[in-house]
């Protein structure tokens, strides 16, 4: 294995604003095409237990439909309320026409 990256999709598969859930050893993964910069994140909210794939992207965040919490995709970070907490971010690349994932 290539220092730990797993490939997740390829560079054409998402369109803009697109999202893939993926899992990767064991954790729901949320990769996401953000004006053609791809982000992993957690996928579950770190609000309550809900699925941020159910959300959308803007302008660099990823917006949680349950109570609207924005979270920034390159550091996790929650930009608005209520959630208060970040999601995890995880290392991505580009290589080989594919993107790839380090968990
Ligand atoms: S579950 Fe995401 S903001 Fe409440």
């Amino acid at each position: 294995m290539m220092s730990g990256f797993v490939a997740i999709a390829t560079t054409g598969e998402l369109a803009p604003a697109g999202m893939k859930r993926v899992v990767v050893d064991g954790k729901r993964l949320l990769l996401c095409n953000a004006d053609g910069r791809y982000y992993v994140v957690d996928e579950m909210c770190s609000h309550e237990e809900y699925s941020l794939y159910l959300g959308c992207i803007k302008e660099g965040r990823i917006k949680c439909s349950l109570h609207g919490s924005y979270f920034d995709l390159a550091t996790g970070q929650p930009t608005c309320d209520p959630a208060d907490e970040p999601i995890r971010t995880y290392p991505v690349k580009i290589e080989a026409g594919q993107v790839w994932v380090e968990v």
